[in-house]
């Protein structure tokens, strides 16, 4: 199956958790359209844990009768029908996070029953693992058994951080992989996420990305992952932080219900096509190898794009205002070579050519993001 980007959508669980029902599926599928996400590229909608029946019936997992009543097939199908992409949730344990029957020992039961039912993603967890058991194997298998069905599914390890899934996943077939906890809707959760992704390895190109987890822009402090919610600016460092570093994007909070700020920042142009953009290159942070492990303050990170445009982050995850100074050398621009960049800033659009060095005043936990390309 031919994955070259990261995975965009919306998942159920941040705001609703376990309350999930076949009706709010298919109003979520009704505003995905009609409100302009799949044209912006969230073209994959997610049902996470707790729709399954407590138990398997006859050796299958199959769906809470009272919530979904029709079955998953014909809500595949109402979603497909929508243009949108179906995506489901299980787990490689003998239980699911909500302890639900998991896939462990049913793999390719379970993956048939999904590929039959029209599944198009599958996002896989890592909950009451038996303890003698190797997770990189029950990850293997469950590839190849949604290989087995001969239907293209998207697979999405959701792993958090266990086992430095960065090292392996892509030679077991994930298309992406949890790399950390549970995020919450609260800047502290957004940063801690985010050092702990700049501070790992990189293995993230083509058909692989380390996942930071499903977004919280717009949840407001509303539904399950609250925690006293974020500010605006907060929203938009996460979302960038997420674009530089190739995160699947997977929209968390109630889009029936988001407010105009927060739509603005999930459907800003220059903040998904560095997301998506197809080099695929992971950010370069400057002076990385002499900074501190935890950036405490503030930073810059250059993430070189396709066409010869390099994205600059100047983020600052103090909590005062700072004033962030980078010097164009440390990027691999010394001012031996004379260069000039044009920064175009994306939030105000204004444009301005930059030689040795930028510094830009930010907010608390605020950012500045710019494109920039060389004009002489
Ligand atoms: C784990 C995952 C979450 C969610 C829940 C569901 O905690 O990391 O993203 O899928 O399980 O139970």
């Amino acid at each position: 199956m031919l994955i070259r980007k990261p995975a965009m959508g919306w998942n159920t669980w941040n705001t609703f958790a376990r309350d999930i029902n076949d009706e709010l599926i298919r109003e979520i599928a009704d505003f995905m359209v009609k409100e302009g996400y799949l044209d912006a590229g969230y073209d994959t909608l997610v049902i996470d844990d707790n729709w399954q029946e407590n138990e398997r019936v006859d050796g299958h997992l199959a769906p809470d009768k009272s919530r979904f009543p029709n079955g998953i097939k014909p809500l595949a199908d109402y979603v497909h029908s929508k243009g949108l992409k179906f995506g489901i949730y299980s787990a490689a344990g003998v239980r699911t996070c909500c302890n639900k029957p998991g896939s462990f020992g049913y793999e390719y039961v379970d993956a048939q029953d999904f590929a039959d039912w029209g599944v198009d993603y599958l996002k896989y967890d890592l909950c009451h693992f038996p303890g003698s058991g190797d997770r990189k194997s029950a990850y293997l298998t469950m590839s190849m058994a949604l290989k087995s069905t001969g239907r293209d599914i998207e697979y999405s390890a959701a792993i958090c951080g266990e086992a430095n899934p960065g090292e392996w996943m892509r030679s077991i077939g994930a298309h992406n992989y949890r790399m950390s906890g549970d995020i919450t809707d609260s800047f502290g959760s957004i940063s801690f996420i985010a050092q702990r992704r700049m501070n790992e390895h990189d293995f993230t190109a083509p058909g692989c990305y380390a996942d930071m987890d499903m977004l919280v822009v717009g949840m407001d402090g509303k539904g399950y992952a609250a925690k006293g919610g974020c500010s605006i600016d907060e929203y938009f460092t996460h979302f960038a932080l997420w674009c530089f570093y190739s995160s699947p994007l997977m929209i968390g909070c109630d889009i029936r219900k988001i407010s105009p700020e927060s739509k603005k920042i999930l459907f800003n142009k220059d903040l998904i096509a560095i997301n998506q953009d197809e080099e695929c290159n992971a950010p370069y942070r400057e002076r990385q190898s002499r900074y501190a492990q935890i950036v405490k303050d503030k930073f810059t990170v250059a993430k070189q794009l396709s066409g010869n445009k390099i994205a600059f982050g100047f983020f600052n995850f103090a909590d005062s205002k700072v004033i962030q100074t980078s010097y164009m050398t440390d990027f691999g621009i010394p001012s031996y070579a004379n260069k000039t960049l044009l920064f175009r800033n994306i939030q105000t659009g204004e444009t301005f050519k930059v030689k040795d060095s930028h510094s830009v005043e930010l907010d608390p936990h605020a950012c500045a993001v710019y494109i920039a390309e060389f004009v002489d």
